[in-house]
């Protein structure tokens, strides 16, 4: 029996490198879950409002992530969606978990380090405890495995340090969580940098490719993506970051190895592989965009959804939650 978790803030438009980092493995594992197993994939709002958001649009957004979890083949028959801030232990067991990780701990995060020095109005204290916020999220359902690209590893050893931790301290509570990270696909680059992560908070739109661009601005994008001028298709991401990423790219939506991209691409010019990695974004990503219109257009279907999603994570998370309040002592015995 397994569970497996995972989660993606509604911050903005949704890129190719959540889908093929982040949501293709969901898909994949919900296809291979057995009796017994569970897949928990939910909307990380709580996690969105570490820095700014406008209301409207995080609403906005949080709905258009539920859409597109649905359009990319998440089975609400075989896994459980719902919005993190529905189900209120995550935030319980959150502050729960500040008691026993350190300061230090949370000031060494990379991202942290990185989102601190972009932020205009200060920092929020919320920015410093996120990995906190995202333990709670994993062992609240006693994760065994947790999907995610590799940006995420250093909270996912968070993760690991403080159920052992607690454990430790309080006796055996929570399992001690695993990534899974893939090998390819796992961090896709921006097309106009690509010594740097493919993000959805990008300033630079060309920089990134969304799920819901259309074709002619999908084709766009890659055909004036950067890459070197000595037009050899080899994988090489120190010299050659930006033919590296697109080979990542054809890999990654083909589900082949990187390897066997670079033969399939051998002795053409960096034009007509750039339309080769156009088409196969393109095949991969129209069909999802017809079936999130259609989606998100049913708000009936999307409460159902979402209504479930809850009602089933809530009732994992409280018996846990039960568990944690009484190994630490606080309230009253059985209350
Ligand atoms: P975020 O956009 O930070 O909410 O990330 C959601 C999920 O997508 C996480 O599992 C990330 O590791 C993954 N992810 C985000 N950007 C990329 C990327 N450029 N390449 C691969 N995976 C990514
Ligand atoms: N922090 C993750 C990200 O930005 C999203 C996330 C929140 C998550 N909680 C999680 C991922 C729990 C996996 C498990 O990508």
């Amino acid at each position: 029996m397994s569970i497996i978790l995972s989660g993606i803030q509604p911050s903005g438009s949704l890129t190719l490198g959540n889908y093929l980092g982040a949501i293709k493995n969901f898909v994949k594992f919900q296809e291979d879950l057995k009796e017994g197993d569970e897949l928990f994939v939910f909307i990380a709002d709580l996690h969105a409002i570490t820095v700014p958001q406008d209301p409207t649009k995080l609403r906005d957004n949080i709905k258009k992530l539920a859409a597109l979890y649905l359009a990319c083949g998440l089975d609400p028959s075989k896994s459980t969606l719902f919005i993190q801030s529905e189900v209120k232990e995550h935030a319980e067991l959150a502050y729960i978990l500040q008691s026993i990780t350190y300061i230090g701990e949370l000031e060494r995060m990379t991202q942290y380090k990185d989102k601190k020095q972009k932020q205009v109005e200060g920092v929020s204290t919320a920015l410093l405890t996120y990995p906190i916020l995202m333990a709670a999220d994993i062992l609240l359902y006693n994760s065994d495995y947790v999907p995610v690209g590799v940006d995420q590893k250093q909270h996912l050893e968070l993760a690991r340090n403080l159920a052992e931790r607690f454990n430790y301290r309080y006796s055996e509570t929570f399992k001690v969580p695993e990534s899974l990270i893939q090998k390819t696909g796992s961090k896709i680059m921006s097309l106009q940098n690509p010594e740097k992560k493919m993000s959805k908070s990008d300033d630079n739109e060309k920089a990134s490719i969304y799920l819901t661009d259309n074709e002619a601005t999908i084709r766009k994008k890659i055909a004036s993506s950067v890459t070197d001028s000595d037009n050899s298709i080899i994988f090489d991401p120190v010299n050659k970051p930006g033919i590296s990423n697109l080979l990542s790219i054809y890999a990654s939506c083909k589900g082949i190895s990187i390897e066997d991209a670079v033969n399939e691409n051998q002795n053409i010019n960096y034009g007509i592989f750039k339309t080769r990695v156009a088409d196969e974004v393109c095949r991969l990503l129209i069909p999802i965009q017809e079936r999130y219109n259609s989606i998100l257009n049913d708000n009936e279907y999307l409460n159902k959804v979402l209504d479930e999603g809850r009602d089933k994570a809530s009732f994992f998370a409280r018996k846990m939650m039960a568990k944690v309040n009484r190994k630490v002592g606080v309230g009253r015995k059985n209350n």
